[in-house]
């Protein structure tokens, strides 16, 4: 028997005031329609089939550059006509896979969770119903569809907009997720009429005229008080996003970690933090980001995609696509570009940019340096203000730096070139030729001085400063 999703995601969102598709707005930096997928991943579903409408080759774009554990089909539905007919394009879908249940979900709906998922799909079977809601009891129903309860299951659900007064006292909320035996979803899905205050065809009118075949209906209420939360609007979405923030902290929190304050403090949901980590105010961590064991994030860090080793300490520092080793000090006012691996121990200290390269252990790059393109290794120490000069113009190339060199400061490295094992470069060199292990080099124009030169000329200059007195 096959579990099959179809997830709803046709809309516009006209609120938003975008020109893409809603469910592609950001919660925490990722669509509201990826948190979907991934809920749905996660309760090991793996046959998707996306139901695209407004701006539907984003729909499209968005899934084909996706890296999905599941298999994700789209169908298009030319014209919103409501919920029920975006089920109804999904026709095919739910005939090829009719034996098993179908889970419904909207793709604006964010917080749907993979146990959610799972408890509602055992009370489902275990219930032997045609249709299970995953519902919610909230303070203010208000916009939702309420639930219509009996003594041993649901007889259906009334939109917000057709409530009559006792109708909308009720707190119990549809929260847009079903899962419904796929043949007996297929067997009302085209009798559903758009004769309601919005002239739409209602998916959820599918259960009275299930019940009305003699199918039973039932509810779960999920443990998770925010699993119907959606946006219509950029405040509703800012909202989503505070929401979605401060769970994440929460979450963390029960974990070991210290936030010393929350402002501006975001983390995305693939993030890992080891316990003992503290972090301050303005923090951003995203993507595929692992940070490790008593580490110290000071304010405004933003490391994205970025594996951070333990005991590290990062200080205004951003991070992207990067490896950071343990015991290492970064900052302040440090940019790590992607695949830069710096290595256990090493200190880079501030306005320092590394691209590509890797900085050996123990290595110390102290201020005011550009390591571009660069292998440098273990325990080098380089004076403030060098540049690797790695691209000419038209092609980048590396420069190697030996074990223990010493690059003095304001020394330029001219790409491609290698300095030794233990070599010294002299301060204000700009290097162009390789230097042998243990040796120095020294390239810089010869000091030439004119004694008594300024003599004459400052004199005129007294004369017309006494002058203007
Ligand atoms: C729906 C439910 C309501 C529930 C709420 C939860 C119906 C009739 N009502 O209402 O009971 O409380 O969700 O959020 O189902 N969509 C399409 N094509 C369409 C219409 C909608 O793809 O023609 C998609 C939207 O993009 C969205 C989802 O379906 O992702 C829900 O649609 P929306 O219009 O927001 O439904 P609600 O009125 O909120
Ligand atoms: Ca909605």
């Amino acid at each position: 028997m096959e579990n099959n999703v179809v997830i709803l995601a046709g809309g516009q969102g006209k609120r938003m005031k975008t020109d893409k598709p809603k469910v592609l707005c950001n919660v925490l930096g990722e669509p509201m329609i990826e948190w979907v997928i991934t809920a749905c991943e996660n309760a090991k579903l793996n046959k998707i089939c996306v139901v695209k409408g407004f701006a539907a080759e984003k729909i499209d774009e968005y899934v084909d550059n996706r890296q999905s554990k599941a298999e994700i089909k789209t169908v298009m539905q030319q014209e919103r006509l409501g919920t029920g007919h975006a089920v109804m394009q999904a026709k095919d879908f739910l005939e090829a896979h009719k034996d098993g249940n179908t889970l419904i979900l909207c793709g604006d709906a964010p917080f749907i969770d993979a146990d959610t998922i799972n408890e509602a799909l055992e009370l489902h079977k275990e219930k032997g119903c045609s249709v299970t809601v995953v519902t919610s009891r909230v303070e203010n129903p208000t916009g939702y569809g309420r639930i219509v309860r009996t003594d041993d299951g649901i007889s259906g659900i009334v939109e917000h907009k057709d409530c009559n007064p006792a109708q909308l006292a009720i707190t119990e909320i549809n929260s847009g997720c079903y899962w419904f035996k796929t043949a007996d979803l297929l067997d009302v899905l085209f009798e559903i009429k758009p004769d309601n205050a919005q002239g739409e065809y209602y998916l959820t009118d599918c259960i009275e005229l299930l019940i009305a075949k003699g199918k039973t209906a039932d509810a779960c209420i999920s443990h998770n008080p925010n699993v119907a939360l959606g946006a219509n609007d950029r405040r509703g979405l800012l909202m989503l996003n505070d929401i979605a923030r401060h769970e994440i902290i929460g979450k963390f929190l029960d974990e070991g970690i210290e936030f010393t304050c929350t402002d501006g403090v975001s983390i995305g949901n693939n993030v890992t933090i080891g316990a003992g980590t503290v972090i301050h105010a303005g923090v951003v961590l995203r993507g595929n980001t692992t940070i490790g064991k008593n580490c110290m994030l000071g304010n405004n860090c933003i490391i994205e995609n970025t594996t951070v080793g333990d005991n590290v300490n990062l200080n205004n520092v951003q991070a992207y696509e990067s490896v950071i080793e343990d015991d290492v000090k970064i900052g302040p006012y440090v940019q790590l570009r992607p695949n830069s691996h710096i290595k256990r121990g090493a200190k880079i200290g501030d306005f320092v940019e590394i691209k590509n390269s890797t900085v050996g252990e123990g290595t110390a790059v102290a201020h005011l340096t550009y390591i571009g393109d660069s292998d440098v290794g273990a325990n080098v120490n380089f004076g403030c203000g060098v540049v690797t000069v790695n691209y000419d113009g038209d092609k980048k190339f590396r420069t190697v730096i030996g074990d223990n060199a010493f690059i003095g400061c304001n020394t330029n490295l001219i790409a491609p070139v290698r300095v030794g094992k233990g070599a010294y470069t002299a301060a204000g060199s700009t290097i162009t030729t390789d230097i042998p292990d243990n040796a120095l080099a020294i390239e810089r124009g010869k000091a030439v001085v004119k004694e008594g030169y300024a003599e004459k000329k400052l004199k005129a200059r007294t004369e017309k400063f006494e002058k203007k007195k």
